[in-house]
Protein backbone atom coordinates (compact mmCIF):
# COMPACT_ATOMS: atom_id res chain seq x y z
CA UNK A 1 0.00 0.00 0.00
CA UNK A 2 1.32 3.46 -0.88
CA UNK A 3 0.46 6.66 0.45
CA UNK A 4 -0.98 9.56 -1.72
CA UNK A 5 -0.84 13.19 -1.59
CA UNK A 6 -2.68 14.78 -4.03
CA UNK A 7 -2.83 18.74 -5.06
CA UNK A 8 -5.23 20.22 -6.65
CA UNK A 9 -6.52 23.93 -7.93
CA UNK A 10 -10.43 23.12 -9.01
CA UNK A 11 -13.27 20.70 -9.33
CA UNK A 12 -11.08 17.62 -8.24
CA UNK A 13 -12.96 15.18 -10.87
CA UNK A 14 -9.73 13.29 -10.54
CA UNK A 15 -9.25 13.53 -6.97
CA UNK A 16 -12.63 11.82 -6.51
CA UNK A 17 -11.86 8.67 -8.68
CA UNK A 18 -8.91 8.41 -6.39
CA UNK A 19 -10.70 8.55 -3.40
CA UNK A 20 -13.73 6.31 -4.57
CA UNK A 21 -11.13 4.01 -6.05
CA UNK A 22 -9.02 4.17 -2.31
CA UNK A 23 -12.47 2.73 -0.64
CA UNK A 24 -11.78 -0.87 -2.23
CA UNK A 25 -9.08 -2.35 0.44
CA UNK A 26 -8.12 -4.03 -2.92
CA UNK A 27 -6.84 -0.78 -4.13
CA UNK A 28 -3.01 -0.80 -3.67
CA UNK A 29 -3.09 3.16 -2.62
CA UNK A 30 -4.30 5.13 0.13
CA UNK A 31 -4.93 9.18 -0.43
CA UNK A 32 -3.63 10.47 3.02
CA UNK A 33 -4.21 14.39 2.17
CA UNK A 34 -4.81 16.51 -0.41
CA UNK A 35 -3.61 20.34 -0.89
CA UNK A 36 -4.11 22.88 -2.79
CA UNK A 37 -3.22 26.97 -3.45
CA UNK A 38 -6.39 27.89 -2.69
CA UNK A 39 -10.00 26.95 -1.38
CA UNK A 40 -10.38 25.16 -4.54
CA UNK A 41 -14.10 23.51 -4.74
CA UNK A 42 -12.36 19.68 -4.91
CA UNK A 43 -11.51 19.73 -1.37
CA UNK A 44 -15.19 18.96 -0.51
CA UNK A 45 -14.38 15.89 -1.64
CA UNK A 46 -11.66 15.15 0.73
CA UNK A 47 -13.46 16.58 3.94
CA UNK A 48 -16.47 14.00 2.53
CA UNK A 49 -13.87 10.89 2.52
CA UNK A 50 -12.39 12.68 6.32
CA UNK A 51 -8.92 13.06 4.07
CA UNK A 52 -6.52 15.53 5.60
CA UNK A 53 -6.59 18.81 3.69
CA UNK A 54 -4.73 21.89 3.84
CA UNK A 55 -4.22 25.37 1.75
CA UNK A 56 -1.15 27.34 0.99
CA UNK A 57 -1.52 30.32 -0.92
CA UNK A 58 1.25 32.04 -2.93
CA UNK A 59 -0.21 35.52 -2.16
CA UNK A 60 0.55 35.27 1.61
CA UNK A 61 4.06 34.20 0.56
CA UNK A 62 6.84 36.65 0.43
CA UNK A 63 8.15 34.79 -2.84
CA UNK A 64 7.37 31.72 -4.59
CA UNK A 65 10.36 30.03 -3.03
CA UNK A 66 8.95 30.88 0.28
CA UNK A 67 5.64 29.55 -0.67
CA UNK A 68 7.08 26.16 -2.36
CA UNK A 69 9.09 25.93 1.00
CA UNK A 70 5.40 25.45 3.05
CA UNK A 71 3.75 23.76 0.31
CA UNK A 72 6.95 21.18 0.59
CA UNK A 73 6.49 20.57 4.22
CA UNK A 74 3.07 20.41 4.32
CA UNK A 75 3.24 17.17 1.85
CA UNK A 76 6.38 15.81 3.67
CA UNK A 77 4.28 16.28 6.72
CA UNK A 78 2.08 13.46 5.42
CA UNK A 79 5.27 10.87 4.26
CA UNK A 80 3.65 10.28 1.06
CA UNK A 81 5.25 7.63 -1.32
CA UNK A 82 3.87 9.71 -4.55
CA UNK A 83 2.51 13.01 -4.79
CA UNK A 84 0.10 13.49 -7.85
CA UNK A 85 -0.73 16.98 -9.23
CA UNK A 86 -4.29 16.56 -10.17
CA UNK A 87 -5.22 19.67 -12.17
CA UNK A 88 -3.18 21.85 -10.04
CA UNK A 89 -2.50 24.70 -12.15
CA UNK A 90 0.10 27.00 -10.27
CA UNK A 91 3.82 26.03 -11.76
CA UNK A 92 6.21 24.67 -8.97
CA UNK A 93 9.65 25.84 -8.70
CA UNK A 94 12.51 23.86 -8.52
CA UNK A 95 13.05 23.59 -4.81
CA UNK A 96 9.97 21.82 -4.80
CA UNK A 97 10.54 19.61 -7.56
CA UNK A 98 13.62 18.54 -6.89
CA UNK A 99 12.72 17.35 -3.21
CA UNK A 100 10.22 15.21 -4.33
CA UNK A 101 12.18 13.89 -7.34
CA UNK A 102 10.76 10.52 -8.68
CA UNK A 103 7.91 10.93 -6.62
CA UNK A 104 5.97 13.44 -8.67
CA UNK A 105 3.58 13.21 -11.37
CA UNK A 106 1.41 15.21 -13.12
CA UNK A 107 -1.92 14.39 -15.02
CA UNK A 108 -2.00 16.84 -18.28
CA UNK A 109 -4.81 16.88 -21.03
CA UNK A 110 -3.07 16.77 -24.47
CA UNK A 111 -0.73 14.70 -25.97
CA UNK A 112 2.12 16.11 -24.78
CA UNK A 113 4.75 17.40 -26.32
CA UNK A 114 1.65 18.98 -28.13
CA UNK A 115 -0.12 21.75 -26.16
CA UNK A 116 1.73 22.44 -22.89
CA UNK A 117 0.56 25.16 -20.56
CA UNK A 118 -2.92 25.83 -18.84
CA UNK A 119 -5.17 26.21 -22.07
CA UNK A 120 -4.06 22.52 -23.63
CA UNK A 121 -7.72 21.57 -24.54
CA UNK A 122 -8.45 25.33 -26.00
CA UNK A 123 -5.15 24.79 -27.72
CA UNK A 124 -5.76 21.41 -29.24
CA UNK A 125 -9.09 22.60 -30.39
CA UNK A 126 -8.20 25.89 -31.61
CA UNK A 127 -5.20 23.94 -34.10
CA UNK A 128 -7.96 21.82 -35.46
CA UNK A 129 -6.37 18.97 -34.37
CA UNK A 130 -8.17 15.35 -35.62
CA UNK A 131 -7.09 13.97 -31.85
CA UNK A 132 -5.85 15.23 -28.49
CA UNK A 133 -5.59 12.95 -25.40
CA UNK A 134 -4.14 12.61 -21.40
CA UNK A 135 -0.60 12.37 -20.66
CA UNK A 136 1.05 11.14 -16.93
CA UNK A 137 4.59 12.40 -16.44
CA UNK A 138 6.86 12.99 -13.82
CA UNK A 139 7.71 16.30 -12.78
CA UNK A 140 10.58 17.72 -13.56
CA UNK A 141 11.85 21.39 -13.92
CA UNK A 142 10.34 22.48 -16.65
CA UNK A 143 6.44 22.89 -17.76
CA UNK A 144 4.70 19.96 -18.90
CA UNK A 145 8.44 18.27 -19.85
CA UNK A 146 9.01 16.00 -17.83
CA UNK A 147 9.59 12.20 -18.66
CA UNK A 148 6.23 10.62 -19.70
CA UNK A 149 4.78 7.37 -17.96
CA UNK A 150 1.82 6.78 -20.06
CA UNK A 151 -0.79 8.58 -22.43
CA UNK A 152 -4.11 8.11 -23.82
CA UNK A 153 -5.54 9.42 -27.46
CA UNK A 154 -9.16 11.25 -27.42
CA UNK A 155 -10.64 11.67 -30.52
CA UNK A 156 -11.79 15.21 -31.27
CA UNK A 157 -15.37 14.90 -32.57
CA UNK A 158 -17.62 17.55 -35.19
CA UNK A 159 -18.86 20.25 -32.93
CA UNK A 160 -16.70 19.68 -29.63
CA UNK A 161 -16.74 22.76 -27.72
CA UNK A 162 -13.88 23.26 -25.22
CA UNK A 163 -16.38 21.89 -22.23
CA UNK A 164 -17.47 18.76 -24.38
CA UNK A 165 -13.49 17.91 -25.29
CA UNK A 166 -12.65 18.49 -21.56
CA UNK A 167 -15.66 16.24 -20.23
CA UNK A 168 -14.55 13.94 -22.21
CA UNK A 169 -10.76 13.92 -21.86
CA UNK A 170 -11.40 13.61 -18.32
CA UNK A 171 -13.31 10.35 -18.42
CA UNK A 172 -10.23 9.07 -19.74
CA UNK A 173 -8.35 10.85 -17.23
CA UNK A 174 -9.85 9.16 -14.58
CA UNK A 175 -9.62 5.63 -15.26
CA UNK A 176 -5.45 6.08 -16.94
CA UNK A 177 -4.61 7.92 -13.17
CA UNK A 178 -6.34 5.51 -11.33
CA UNK A 179 -4.56 2.72 -12.98
CA UNK A 180 -1.72 4.59 -13.55
CA UNK A 181 -0.63 4.70 -9.87
CA UNK A 182 -2.24 1.21 -9.28
CA UNK A 183 0.85 0.28 -11.64
CA UNK A 184 3.31 2.31 -9.80
CA UNK A 185 2.20 1.40 -6.13
CA UNK A 186 2.72 -2.29 -7.84
CA UNK A 187 6.08 -1.02 -9.76
CA UNK A 188 4.91 -2.46 -13.04
CA UNK A 189 6.02 0.57 -14.36
CA UNK A 190 9.71 0.83 -15.18
CA UNK A 191 11.43 2.97 -12.42
CA UNK A 192 12.85 5.62 -14.78
CA UNK A 193 13.05 9.34 -13.34
CA UNK A 194 13.17 12.86 -14.32
C1 LIG B 1 -7.65 18.01 -15.68
O1 LIG B 1 -8.16 17.91 -16.99
C2 LIG B 1 -6.13 18.04 -15.71
O2 LIG B 1 -5.58 17.28 -16.74
C3 LIG B 1 -5.89 19.51 -15.96
O3 LIG B 1 -6.82 20.16 -15.12
C4 LIG B 1 -8.01 19.35 -15.06
C5 LIG B 1 -8.43 19.21 -13.61
O4 LIG B 1 -9.68 18.62 -13.55
N1 LIG B 1 -4.55 19.88 -15.66
C6 LIG B 1 -3.86 20.77 -16.39
O5 LIG B 1 -4.33 21.38 -17.33
C7 LIG B 1 -2.43 20.96 -15.94
N2 LIG B 1 -1.70 21.71 -16.90
P1 LIG B 1 -10.30 18.13 -12.16
O6 LIG B 1 -10.07 19.26 -11.14
O7 LIG B 1 -11.75 17.93 -12.46
O8 LIG B 1 -9.60 16.86 -11.75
Amino acid sequence: MISVVVLISGSGSNLLTLLQKSENPLYPAKIVAVGSDKDAPGLEHAELYEVDTFVVNPEKSASKEKWAETLLANVLHHQPDLVVLAGFMKILPANFVRALKGKLINIHPSLLPDFKGAHAVRDALAAGSAKTGVTIHYVDEGVDTGEIIVQSEVMIEQGDTELSLHERIKKTEHELLASTIEQLAYKQLPATRP
